[in-house]
C-alpha cells in the first residue's frame, strides 16, 4: 500500500498537527496510513529575532511574509521528496476547491502545502515554486492552516485504508453527486414525529427507491445547482419533473 505524504509549510505548526490529530485522521497517522509532516517557516528565519515578515514595498497595510525563509523551508522539503511535489498555495484567489480536485489530488505521493499569513507572501516565492493555487471558498480567513486542513481532511479519507468498510459505505452514495438522503435512529417517536414508515418496513428495494428519491428532491431543494452535473437516469429527470411541476 502506498504511504502519502502531506507536508505542510506554516508560522503555526500545533495547530495543524494538533488539529489532524483526532479522529479519523488521527487513527490513520497513528496507524501510518499517510503521514504528515509539519514544518515552522520561522526555523527558517534568517534573522537573530526570528522574524519572517517585512513591510510591504509600496507601502500599504499589514505585513508581507519574505521569500528566504519560504524557499528555504521549500528546499529542505523537496531533498526528502523522490520527485518536485505539487506545492499548494493556501489562497481565497484561487481555484476553488472540490470533491473532484480531492480526487486528482489523491493520486499524488507526497503534496506540500504553504500557508500564509499576514497580508500573504512575496510573490516571487508563490511564482518560483507553487503549482496550484487552492482556496476553500469565497470568504477570506486569517491564515491558510484551516484550509491546509480541510483540505488534508478529504484528500486523505479518500486514500485505501483510511476509512473503514462502514465510513466507506456511507460515502458512496454521494459518488453520484446527489446529497444525502436523510438519516433516523431510535427512538421511534421523537417530540412527536415519527420515523418514515418505508424504514420499520425491512422492505430493502422500497427503501433503497425512497432514499435515492430523498436525495433526488433534498438536492433539488438545497442545491438545485448540483443537478446539472449529477449522473441522473430516464427515472431521476421524470421524479424531478414532477417536484418541479406538482
Ligand atoms: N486564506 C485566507 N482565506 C482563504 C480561503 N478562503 N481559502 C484558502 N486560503 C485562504
Amino acid at each position: 500500500m502506498r504511504n502519502m505524504r502531506f507536508h505542510v509549510m506554516t508560522l503555526f505548526p500545533d495547530m495543524v498537527s494538533q488539529g489532524l490529530a483526532s479522529s479519523i485522521t488521527g487513527r490513520a497517522l497513528e496507524k501510518e496510513i499517510f503521514s504528515l509532516n509539519v514544518v515552522n517557516i520561522r526555523d527558517y528565519s534568517r534573522d537573530k529575532h526570528r522574524h519572517v515578515d517585512d513591510y510591504p514595498y509600496g507601502g500599504g497595510a499589514g505585513m508581507v511574509m519574505q521569500p528566504d525563509p519560504v524557499y528555504d523551508c521549500y528546499a529542505d522539503i523537496v531533498k526528502s521528496c523522490g520527485k518536485k511535489p505539487r506545492v499548494i498555495y493556501m489562497t481565497p484567489q484561487g481555484t476553488v476547491f472540490s470533491q473532484k480536485i480531492a480526487q486528482e489530488l489523491a493520486l499524488e505521493e507526497e503534496l506540500v502545502f504553504l500557508c500564509g499569513h499576514y497580508e500573504g507572501i512575496d510573490d516571487r516565492v508563490l511564482e518560483e515554486i507553487v503549482t496550484d493555487y487552492l482556496s476553500i471558498g469565497d470568504y477570506v480567513l486569517t491564515g491558510g492552516e484551516l484550509p491546509a486542513m480541510v483540505m488534508i481532511d478529504s484528500i486523505s479519507r479518500l486514500i485505501p485504508g483510511v476509512l473503514n468498510n462502514k465510513e466507506s459505505a456511507e460515502y458512496e452514495s454521494f459518488q453520484d453527486g446527489l446529497l444525502e438522503y436523510p438519516q433516523y435512529t431510535r427512538p421511534e417517536v421523537y417530540h412527536g414525529m415519527r420515523v418514515p414508515e418505508v424504514l420499520l418496513s425491512g422492505h430493502h428495494a422500497n427503501i433503497e427507491k425512497w432514499r435515492h428519491e430523498q436525495s433526488l428532491k433534498r438536492t433539488f431543494l438545497r442545491r438545485p445547482d448540483l443537478l446539472d452535473r449529477a449522473c441522473l437516469s430516464p427515472s431521476d429527470k421524470k421524479y424531478l419533473e414532477g417536484l418541479k411541476n406538482p
